[in-house]
C-alpha cells in the first residue's frame, strides 16, 4: 500500500496533509525517513513511525460494544447508527454483525471481517444470544415448555427451542440460537407479553463486560477473538 494512502486510512490527516508530513520527514519507515510521499510499503511487515510514535496497522477490527438506545445497526442511515459511535476509524470498512433493535441496548460485535461476520450470522451455525428483558403482563408456568416446544411467530415460523429464565415477576433472561426480525419481542409477543426493555448479555463467546457502560466500546482482545473464531 502507498505510504500516503495508508496514514490517511489511519485518520493521520487528509492525504494532502499527510503527504505534507511525509515530505517533512515526520515518517520512518523501518529506521529510514521516507521523503517520497508515493513510496510504498508491505503494511504486514514495515515498522512505521510518525512522529516517533509507532503506528500498529490491523487490517481486520473487532470492537465489542454496549449499544445504547436511540442508534440503528446500519453503517449509514438518516438516523444515527452504531458506526458514528467508533471515533478514528473512518473508511474501514466497518459494519454491525447483525441488528439490534433501536430501542434495544447491549452486547453489539462491529467488525470489517466479512468472513468472520458471515459465519456467525449463519443460521446453521446457531450461534447462542442472551438477552435479558422487563416485559408487561402475566407469565404463566406453562411459558417455559412453550419456549423449549418452539413459540410460533406470528407469521407462522416455529422458533427454535429457546431457554426462558424467570428473574423476577416481569424481569427475563432468554437464550436464543437465531436472529429472525425483532424475534424476542414477537415470542413475548406470541404469549400476549410485550417487552418493555431488552438488552443483549451474550452473543456466542462473548459476554458484554460489566464495566462496559452503554454507547462505549473496546477492540477485542486477542483471547476473546480467538474465542470468537472458534
Ligand atoms: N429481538 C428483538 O426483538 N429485538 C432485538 O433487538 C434483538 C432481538
Amino acid at each position: 500500500m502507498r505510504l500516503d494512502k495508508l496514514l490517511a486510512h489511519l485518520n493521520y490527516g487528509s492525504r494532502k496533509e499527510v503527504k505534507k508530513y511525509i515530505r517533512s520527514g515526520l515518517v520512518l519507515v523501518d529506521g529510514d525517513v521516507i521523503v517520497d510521499d508515493n513510496y510504498k510499503i508491505d503494511e504486514s511487515k514495515a515498522v512505521i513511525t510518525f512522529l516517533g510514535k509507532k503506528i500498529e496497522y490491523k487490517e481486520l477490527l473487532y470492537f465489542i460494544m454496549n449499544k445504547p438506545k436511540g442508534y440503528i445497526c446500519a453503517t449509514v442511515d438518516k438516523e444515527p447508527t452504531v458506526i458514528d459511535l467508533i471515533v478514528g476509524y473512518q473508511n474501514r470498512g466497518l459494519f454491525p454483525v447483525g441488528r439490534l433493535d433501536k430501542d434495544t441496548t447491549g452486547l453489539l460485535l462491529i467488525t470489517n471481517d466479512g468472513l468472520l461476520a458471515h459465519e456467525l450470522l449463519a443460521p446453521k451455525n446457531h450461534v447462542d444470544k442472551i438477552y435479558e428483558m422487563s416485559f408487561s403482563g402475566v407469565f404463566k408456568e406453562e411459558y417455559f415448555k412453550k419456549f423449549i416446544d418452539g413459540i410460533v411467530l406470528d407469521d407462522g415460523y416455529k422458533c427454535l427451542s429457546a431457554k426462558f429464565e424467570l428473574l423476577s415477576a416481569n424481569k427475563g433472561r432468554i437464550t436464543i440460537k437465531e436472529g429472525k426480525y425483532h424475534q424476542v419481542k414477537r415470542m413475548m409477543h406470541a404469549l400476549g407479553l410485550e417487552v418493555i426493555d431488552l438488552k443483549r448479555v451474550l452473543f456466542g463467546p462473548l459476554e458484554l463486560p460489566v464495566d462496559l457502560k452503554e454507547g462505549f466500546y473496546r477492540e477485542l482482545t486477542e483471547a476473546e477473538l480467538k474465542l470468537l473464531k472458534r
